[in-house]
């Protein structure tokens, strides 16, 4: 065993990948069709938007998410340090633990058990369990990297690293709280305080989940799909450090012009626009890594996923710079420019370079030299491009337009118009969204079909790991 690279975990991480991102994107088409017919709950409370939403977000970003960055980082950790996992009982605990986890979560919050802290929805008891699933991924992590017989530590580990590490630190100071019975609990902080915990833990949730893996992702299979070096292993160093540092301050932009101390917006608005700096040196990293074979992009959709998604992280996290300056957000808070700018980040970054790592990891996985069927990749690149492009368009005019409309006066300083109109005026956009929805999640739906095509031709087979020359290996 201890010759072989410990897929089994993998495998069974990445399927889990596919399999949450179509449900929770399913349940996102629900929500945006409940949006535009809202008795389409059909009067169940359970099926209501308020509960629904919720399952939506930990669906997509900690079941979808979650899954690949643990898929990722397992096998990225083994190939680069040449190591079997740390301890395999261990990693098969930390699959059917955090697979304990959702399906807690798919069951509670449609009952409306919740935390009512976004993205930290879920009660205390699943909390705590979450808790134990994380040491033992850290203790599996860190331990492969302790057993590696490659004496460097590629940059890709960083950013799995410092995930791990900071989501854990994240998780136990938010998720600190006085339980009065088995599904009811209180936060220990209150007031301002509690809504500044909350937000130093979902801003850097943006940071370290919703980022900082994502790029481990990006730092391993662009170089490998394309099969040459990272431009520039020297900017991935700077931009790790920069990064990390950064986001750790910026979360106050969620609370501008809150009853949160003027100091700390202001921090958090400084700290948001430095941000730009590091964001946009990791994209032009990656991107830069194609220099010189750009006519690849041509004809390979795996990387054109890749890259692509590099565009949409430039984008949002140009985007969150802006909407972070005070006179931004006093018009794109509360508005649809807001959901906007996750879907770009989620749909366009976090999406796409989940799916082009998982068009590279499922074949070799699967004892398989490529997917089933290129044609269906290219398909589904366009697909959920338009999709993607679809959703986050009509949201950034719907959102523009609802800050306009909520603060037009009247010459007599009365409002020139209703809530209910901005209302109105959004009908159309939402329908627009729902499109663009529907066609990204018919997206997943062709990646299922060439996933499970794959899978059925391919074997289960573990990868060798090689024999060093005596000068690469570990003292
Ligand atoms: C330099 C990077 C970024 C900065 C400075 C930034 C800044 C912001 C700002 C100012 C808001 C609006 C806060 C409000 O008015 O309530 C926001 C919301 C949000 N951003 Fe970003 N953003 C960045 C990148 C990203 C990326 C890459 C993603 C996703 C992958 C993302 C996900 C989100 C989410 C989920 C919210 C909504 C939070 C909520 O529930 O209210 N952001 N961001
Ligand atoms: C087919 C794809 C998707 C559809 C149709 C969809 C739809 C929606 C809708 C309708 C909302 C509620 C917006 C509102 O309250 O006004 C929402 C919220 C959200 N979605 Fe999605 N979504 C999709 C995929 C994703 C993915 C892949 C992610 C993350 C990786 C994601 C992350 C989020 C987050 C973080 C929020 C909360 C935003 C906030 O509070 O500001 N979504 N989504």
């Amino acid at each position: 065993m201890e010759n072989t690279y410990n897929y089994r975990v993998v495998r069974q991480f990445a399927i889990m990948t596919i399999a949450w991102g179509f449900i929770g994107m399913l349940v996102g088409v629900l929500i945006a069709a409940q949006l535009i017919w809202p008795d389409l709950d059909f009067g169940l409370p359970w099926l209501s938007y308020g509960r629904l939403r919720p399952l939506h977000t930990n669906a997509v970003i900690f079941a979808f998410g979650g899954s690949a960055l643990f898929a990722a980082s397992y096998y990225v950790v083994q190939r680069t340090s040449h190591a079997r996992l740390f301890c395999d009982k261990l990693a098969a605990f930390t699959f059917w633990g955090y697979q304990a986890v959702i399906v807690s979560a798919v069951i509670t919050l449609p009952l409306g058990i919740t935390r009512a802290k976004e993205y930290a929805e879920l009660e205390w008891p699943i909390a705590l369990l979450l808790t134990v699933v994380w040491v033992a991924y850290a203790v599996v992590f860190f331990g492969t990297l302790a057993k590696r017989k490659i004496e460097h530590i590629y940059v890709a580990n960083w950013f799995f690293g410092a995930f791990i590490v900071v989501v854990a630190m994240l998780h136990v100071v938010n998720a600190a709280v006085l339980p009065v019975s088995m599904w009811k609990s209180y936060s220990v902080y209150a007031g301002v305080q509690d809504a500044m915990v909350q937000w130093w833990y979902g801003h850097n949730a943006v940071g370290f989940f919703l980022t900082a893996g994502f790029l481990g992702m990006m730092y391993y299979f662009i170089p490998k799909q394309i099969n040459r070096p990272v431009y520039s292993y020297r900017l991935s160093i700077v931009h790790f450090w920069a990064l990390v540092f950064t986001y750790m301050w910026a979360g106050p932009h969620h609370l501008l012009y809150t009853s949160l101390p003027d100091w700390a917006q202001s921090l958090g608005m400084v700290f948001s626009l430095i941000l730009l700096a590091p964001s946009w040196g990791g994209m032009i990293n990656g991107i830069m890594t194609l220099s010189g074979a750009w006519s690849t992009l041509r004809s390979d959709p795996i990387l054109r996923f890749l890259i692509v998604s590099l565009s949409f992280y430039g984008m949002s996290t140009f985007e969150g710079p802006m909407m972070s300056i005070k006179t931004v957000n006093a018009l794109s808070h509360y508005t649809d420019w807001t959901i906007g700018h996750v879907h770009s980040g989620a749909l366009g970054w976090v999406g796409f370079i989940t799916i082009g790592s998982m068009y590279y990891l499922i074949p070799r996985l699967f004892g398989r030299t490529e997917m089933y069927s290129k044609k269906l990749i290219e398909v589904h690149f366009w697909v959920s491009t338009i999709g993607v492009v679809l959703y986050i368009a009509s949201m950034w005019i719907a959102g523009v337009m609802q800050g306009l409309m909520w603060r037009a006066v009247n010459d007599d300083g009365t409002l020139t118009y209703t809530f209910i109109e901005s209302v109105k005026a959004t009908f159309p956009y939402y329908v627009i969204r729902l499109g663009g929805g529907a066609l990204y999640a018919s997206g997943m739906l062709i990646m299922v079909y060439n996933v499970v095509k794959t899978i059925a031709a391919g074997k289960i087979e573990d990868a060798k790991i090689p024999a060093l020359p005596a000068a690469a290996a570990h003292a």
